[in-house]
Formats: C-alpha cells, sequence, structure tokens
C-alpha cells in the first residue's frame, strides 16, 4: 500500500491551491525562456529536430523540477515514471500497463519521500519546502499528503504541458495560412493557444461517479454510475463553436473545457499556458521555414490524451 490513509482529494486540490497562491506563474516566466532558448540552442545547426523530444517534451519537465525544486539530475526518473502511470489513468488500461504503473508510483513515491525529508531538514525556496511550511504551521498535513500532493502536480503538470506544446505546433504547420499570420502578429500567441486547446486539446477526456441521480439533456444517471466526459468532443460542439472543425487563431469568445470546469477545474492552467505561449514565440522568432519532415505522424495509444510520439521538422535560421 502506498498510503495507510489514502489522501482526501479536496484537501489536497486546497493545499495544492494554498502553495499556488504563493507564486505565480509570471515567477517562472525567465527561467521558462531561458529554458526554451537552452534547447532550441542544441539544435538550432542541425536545423532539424523532433519537436516533441528535443521540445516539447524537456520544457515542461524542467519547469515542473524547478517548480518542485526537482534537482534537474534526476529528471529521466520523473520522466519515466510520469510516462508510464499517465497509461494507467487512460481507458485503454491492462493489467499490465497497471503493473507498470504501480511499480513506477512506488519508484516516485520513495524519490519524493527522500526529498521531502531532506527538505524538511533544509528548507528552500521551493513547492515541497512551501508544502512542508504550510503543513507544519498548520499542524494538520500529514507526509503522506504533501507526497500525494508532489505526485498529483507532477503527473498533473507534465504529460498534458507536453501535448499543449506538440499538438499546437502540429495544428499550425497543418494550417500554413494560420502560421503565417502568427509570425506577422506575435501579439495573437495568446489567442493561437486558447485555439490550440480548444481544436486538439491534449486532455481529451475527464470522469465523474454521479453523487445523486440526475438528468442531463434528457439521459438520466443514476447515483454512482461513472461518467465519461468528452472535453475533446465539447471543445468541438457546433452548438457552442462556429466552424468548430476549423483552426482560427484569432476566434473570439472562446470558452473551451480544455482545463476542465467547476470544482476540479486545473490548477495549472496558469503555468501550461505561459510555458505553451513562450514555446510557440521563441520557436517562431528564431527558426524560419518550419516544414513537417513526414505525414507518417504516430499518435500514442490512448484515449484520453491526444499525445504524439514525434513531431520531427526542419527549419532555417
Ligand atoms: C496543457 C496543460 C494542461 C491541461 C490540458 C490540463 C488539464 C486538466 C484538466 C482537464 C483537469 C481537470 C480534471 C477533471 O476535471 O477531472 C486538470 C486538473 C488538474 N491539473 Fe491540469 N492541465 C494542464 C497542466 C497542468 C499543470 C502545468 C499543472 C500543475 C503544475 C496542473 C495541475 C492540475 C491539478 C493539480 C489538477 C487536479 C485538480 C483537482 O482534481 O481538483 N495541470 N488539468
Amino acid at each position: 500500500m502506498l498510503f495507510k490513509n489514502p489522501p482526501d482529494h479536496m484537501r489536497l486540490r486546497s493545499l495544492i491551491q494554498v502553495v499556488f497562491t504563493s507564486c505565480t506563474a509570471d515567477d517562472f516566466l525567465p527561467y521558462i525562456q531561458e529554458t526554451a532558448d537552452t534547447l532550441l540552442d542544441r539544435v538550432e545547426q542541425a536545423k532539424r529536430m523532433d519537436i516533441v523530444a528535443d521540445f516539447a517534451f524537456l520544457l515542461p519537465s524542467m519547469v515542473i523540477a524547478r517548480v518542485l525544486g526537482i534537482p534537474a539530475d534526476d529528471r529521466q526518473l520523473f520522466r519515466e515514471c510520469s510516462n508510464t502511470i499517465i497509461e494507467a489513468i487512460d481507458l485503454t488500461r491492462t493489467p499490465d500497463t497497471l503493473h507498470r504503473s504501480r511499480k513506477a508510483l512506488f519508484r516516485l513515491a520513495i524519490y519524493f519521500q527522500e526529498l521531502i525529508e531532506k527538505r524538511t531538514q533544509h528548507l528552500q525556496n521551493d513547492f515541497i519546502s512551501k508544502l512542508v511550511i504550510a503543513g507544519e504551521q498548520q499542524g494538520r498535513i500529514n507526509k503522506e499528503e504533501v507526497l500525494a500532493a508532489c505526485i498529483l502536480m507532477l503527473i498533473a503538470g507534465h504529460e498534458t504541458t507536453v501535448n499543449l506544446i506538440s499538438n499546437s505546433i502540429f495544428a499550425l504547420l497543418r494550417h500554413p495560412e494560420e502560421l503565417d499570420k502568427l509570425r506577422e502578429r506575435l501579439s495573437l500567441i495568446p489567442s493561437a493557444v486558447e485555439e490550440c486547446l480548444r481544436y486538439d486539446s491534449p486532455t481529451q477526456m475527464t470522469a465523474r461517479t454521479a453523487s445523486e441521480t440526475m438528468s442531463i439533456g434528457g439521459v438520466t444517471i443514476k447515483k454512482g454510475q461513472n461518467v465519461y466526459i468528452w472535453l475533446g468532443a465539447a471543445n468541438r460542439d457546433p452548438a457552442k463553436f462556429q466552424d468548430p472543425d476549423k483552426l482560427d487563431i484569432t476566434r473570439s469568445s472562446n470558452h473551451h473545457l480544455a482545463f476542465g470546469s467547476g470544482i476540479h477545474m486545473c490548477l495549472g492552467s496558469s503555468l501550461a499556458r505561459v510555458e505553451a505561449q513562450i514555446a510557440i514565440n521563441t520557436l517562431l522568432r528564431r527558426f524560419s521555414n518550419l516544414q513537417l519532415e513526414t505525414d507518417d505522424l504516430q499518435w500514442r495509444e490512448l484515449v484520453g490524451f491526444r499525445s504524439l510520439k514525434a513531431l520531427p521538422v526542419s527549419f532555417t535560421i
């Protein structure tokens, strides 16, 4: 058993919220920019790169490591673990993925337990230390809850942002007229990111268990029934969006559900938005003539996440 007493999710949420309100996504802006530039420096001479492996994967993993205060050298471990655990959250899970993911979860838990212990001895200016302080001050947050909050942040904040960056770049490459428009007016980047969140949502699905019997859209859902909510489909709803299958980076009143809604709405949406905006801005400012190197792109076999395996491109500088 990973936890003696499984932590209450809403308590975890408010714990993360308390710590998140002590800093804003803007606090990480210089680091995100510096990291985006460093990653592009590495591929500049080659004039080709895999957007997923060389850029979209590394940027969020370095940022979330920084947020949590994970030493840079340990990134490979949580990269492997989060990749495996995400497969267990997906509807396509099999006994084998569940088994591998349980092992990954234990590896991650052991790692974080050691880190939490170190931060308890020597507090630093990072998320884990702030969780520890919040626990000590309020005297009601135990180490298991700090551990669960770290794991939740890592899993929720990593894979999704990788997909946002790569899916956005892919969508723009597939719509050269929109890409040109964006290059001419980089001030459209925030609106372009919102449109990409809607058009090819990184998280396609979420789930709920009905706490009471209700009727939605003429369908009765009984108390205790599981409901799968297709955020990606809602984001292409013609009753809500004009020309929903069209990528329009100037779309106004773009009230998509890519970050969910209600009491479980994403806590990292500002951070994810800033990361994607900086990633796209830096890529477009530094490299010209971005071209897809192949039309034969592979997606990971997941239904809840839109996740490209690779996105090879060439460019000029
Ligand atoms: C493009 C990137 C992201 C997408 C598309 C995304 C999407 C979502 C969605 C749809 C939910 C709601 C799940 C539900 O309703 O059941 C959620 C929850 C959450 N997200 Fe994100 N997320 C992203 C990035 C992040 C980041 C960067 C962090 C933290 C650093 C984060 C932390 C969380 C947490 C802690 C929750 C759980 C909230 C709760 O259950 O109460 N997310 N996210």
